[in-house]
């Protein structure tokens, strides 16, 4: 595949990573790409490059594009290394005048690729004549990386926003419009979920400063999936409603089960949900991937967990699953604990323990059967799926 024309002077070089189905511990099913973008103006300019195996690539479509003429700066938006994996390669090979950074980003970058890179520090707001056009380098620390920033070419009017509106998306379409929405709306919805969770703080006051600054780009380039244009104000519309962390009133039951005493259970929990006329998932931790249930839960009002004991502790995917979540920082829960014991009954507590701690509010005691729950069990349980949804319903009063 060829270097795309994305503007006159702006070119995709990017690569596409179809196989990849494990992007540190997020499934991504449709694969992703690995943006990278060259601009040429009196200075040749090259945005991020790709993940370090996939180097050959982008160098041919860098080629292509260049022929005899050289690469004068590297802007490096984002120091994870699918976007810096090749920095080192791609400075051996064009021999950049000038590579820049952000200043957690120079020493991100050093400290993965080594402390003799020749990268220089951008201040925030600075901006770098390249020609006919300039650069703006605005700070976005913490979306998601400390060193992240967005790069705005000023007079075409295009920002290069590094993982900011991606998406792990592998498609050979390198424009919003050419693709159908049905295919990557779950994807777009996934990356900010498993990506951008956690700093929805940040997100929204980033998404305001870019409002107040005037900024109103007629495309924007993230670094992985599509590039942005007809659907710019849909995209920012769903960022805003993601930062704000809107909940509907929906509930997510997610359980493991040994001989299927607590799928039992949550079977019945989500009849008590939906006697509430509540949007209730369930999702077995033996067939549901972690990133897909943090997806489900980016909207929901409510989580109820269920766990066998287990030598004493609680199921080791229980421990996977409140482990990932937490660190989501998923807001503004309610939720209730329960699952099936033989002889150690206390250790379901360690379910509700954990569930505080991830900050979710516990609105029903935990339902504990001994072995299989019998027709008195599951009526508590009915009824603690019917309390949980009764105190989504009052959230929405
Ligand atoms: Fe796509 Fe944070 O790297």
């Amino acid at each position: 595949m060829k270097a795309v024309k994305i503007t006159d002077k702006i070119y995709w070089v990017g690569v596409i990573d179809w196989n990849i189905r494990d992007f540190h511990g997020y499934s991504t099913n449709q694969g992703t790409t690995y943006n990278a973008f060259l601009v040429l103006d009196k200075k040749i300019v090259l945005i991020d490059t790709v993940k370090e195996p996939f180097y050959e690539d982008m160098k041919a479509r860098l080629l292509d594009i260049l022929g005899d003429r050289k690469i004068d700066i590297i802007i490096c938006n984002h120091a994870e290394m699918d976007h810096s994996g090749a920095l080192r390669r791609a400075i051996e090979d064009f021999k950049p005048q000038k590579v820049y950074a952000s200043a957690p980003g120079m020493q991100n970058i050093k400290e993965q690729l080594g402390q003799d890179l020749p990268i220089e520090a951008l201040v925030n707001g600075a901006t770098l004549d390249i020609g006919d056009d300039s650069f703006t380098f605005l700070e976005s620390r913490m979306l998601h990386w400390p060193d992240s920033m967005v790069s705005l070419l000023n007079k075409e009017n295009i920002l290069f926003c590094n993982d900011i509106f991606g998406m792990h998306y592998a498609c050979t379409q390198r424009f919003d419009y050419e693709t159908n929405r049905e295919d990557w709306i779950y994807e777009f919805r996934k990356y900010y979920a498993n990506i951008i969770l956690p700093y929805s703080k940040i997100a929204g006051a980033f998404l305001k400063l870019v409002e107040q600054k005037g900024i109103n780009p007629r495309m924007i380039c993230p670094d992985h999936g599509v590039i942005w244009t007809k659907m710019i104000p849909e995209i920012i519309a769903m960022y805003k409603d993601f930062a704000a962390q809107k909940s509907k009133k929906k509930a997510i039951v997610v359980y493991d089960t040994m001989w299927g005493s607590t799928a039992k259970m949550a079977a019945r929990i989500v009849d008590g949900l939906a006697s509430r006329g509540i949007e209730t998932k369930s999702f077995s931790l033996h067939t549901e991937h972690r990133s897909d249930i943090a997806t489900e839960i980016m909207d929901a009002g409510a989580l109820i967990l269920g766990t066998p004991v287990i030598n004493q502790e609680i199921f080791p995917s229980l421990g996977d699953i409140t482990t990932y979540l937490r660190g989501l920082k998923k807001e503004k829960l309610v939720g209730a604990a329960f699952g099936s014991y033989g002889w150690s009954a206390p250790v379901l507590n360690k379910m509700e323990d954990i569930m505080k701690d991830m900050g979710i509010e516990i609105v029903s005691p935990a339902v504990k059967s001994k072995f299989v729950p019998d027709a008195a069990k599951l009526k508590e349980c009915f009824d603690l799926g019917a309390a949980v949804g009764k105190a989504v319903l009052e959230r929405f009063k």
